[in-house]
């Protein structure tokens, strides 16, 4: 696997493989990889003759009261994880190489109605930071195809929303969540979780389900459903901040005809702040 940390030689290592008419697959991520990410790598290679993913902690995206600093940096580890993979090229820039005149200040790229909702409100600009870098990238790698994972069901709509809506020529493929045997889906931010906190965050992924059943059987009692979820997590030790109903397409409240719905819950246990979702399809109503 070739790694490249400056952009010259990531425009000359596409350039070449766009000559040679290669596919292009590329997955983001922020290292620290695990079998979540693995998966992504796979699916990569259904997509492209060339797989080529990136890693870099987006200080952008982290705000002052994140993690940015003590993110877990893993390279080695994830050198070896990627050479396994079949990856072709690993692109490792610096946080300078990426923003020469600094995060703050510099152009941004922001979605109004989708990075202000669930996951916004608790963090103020993160979806901004999100956008704004995989814009940046999508520009770099300039890839056929970008692949993304479900367990960031938000980032994921916030990514395919600004595609469309910038016309970029890129095909954005969801994967799908990777739990462990107790339903917990994985996460970098696991590891910041105590034993005891580990044992009791499966709930979140219980509760998720529960409402799904509900949904399922046709039930429409989206704020009962939202109480019963936010009750679940504070029961097991979060401190809850959101559960809720969406339509899977916009994130928005869903109306008796939407079928596509998802379930959404974000929530701190410990040092750790954990995400998950559900998508189920809602009978057809009338
Ligand atoms: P990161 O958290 O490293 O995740 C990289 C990719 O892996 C994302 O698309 C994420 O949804 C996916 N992923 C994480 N856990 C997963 C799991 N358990 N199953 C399946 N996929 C999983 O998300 C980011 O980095 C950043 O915000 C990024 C998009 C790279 C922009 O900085």
């Amino acid at each position: 696997m070739q790694t490249i940390t400056r952009i010259a030689e990531l425009r000359a290592t596409v350039t070449r493989w766009r000559l040679a008419r290669e596919s292009i697959a590329f997955v983001p991520t922020m290292g620290n990889l695990h079998m979540g990410h693995a998966s992504l790598m796979s699916a990569a290679h259904l997509h492209g003759r060339r797989v080529i993913s990136s890693i870099f902690v987006n200080p952008m995206q982290f705000g002052p009261s994140d993690d940015f600093s003590a993110y877990p940096r893993t390279p080695d580890d994830d050198s070896s994880l990627l050479g396994e993979y079949g990856v072709d090229a690993l692109f490792h820039p610096t946080v300078e190489e990426m923003y020469p005149s600094g995060s703050v200040g510099s152009t941004v790229v922001d979605v109004p109605g989708l990075t202000d909702i669930l996951c916004g409100v608790f963090r103020p600009g993160h979806f901004q930071g999100v956008a704004t870098v995989v814009v940046k990238l999508l520009c770099l790698v300039q890839p056929d195809v970008a692949i993304f994972g479900e367990k960031d069901f938000q980032q994921l709509t916030v990514i395919r929303r600004v595609v469309d809506d910038l016309n970029l020529p890129v095909k954005i493929v969801g994967a799908p969540t990777v739990r462990a045997e107790d339903g917990l889906a994985l996460s970098s931010r696991n590891r910041y979780l105590s034993a005891a906190e580990r044992a009791a965050a499966p709930a979140m992924y219980r509760a998720l389900d529960a409402a799904r059943r509900r949904l399922e059987a046709g039930d429409m009692d989206y704020a009962g459903m939202q109480a019963e979820g936010l009750a679940a997590l504070a029961q097991a030790g979060f401190r809850p901040e959101y559960f809720e109903v969406r339509t899977a397409d916009r994130l928005a409240v869903p109306t008796e005809n939407d079928v596509r719905v998802v379930v959404l819950a974000a929530g701190r246990i410990g040092k750790a702040r954990l995400i998950d979702n559900i998508q189920c399809a809602a009978p057809r109503r009338g």
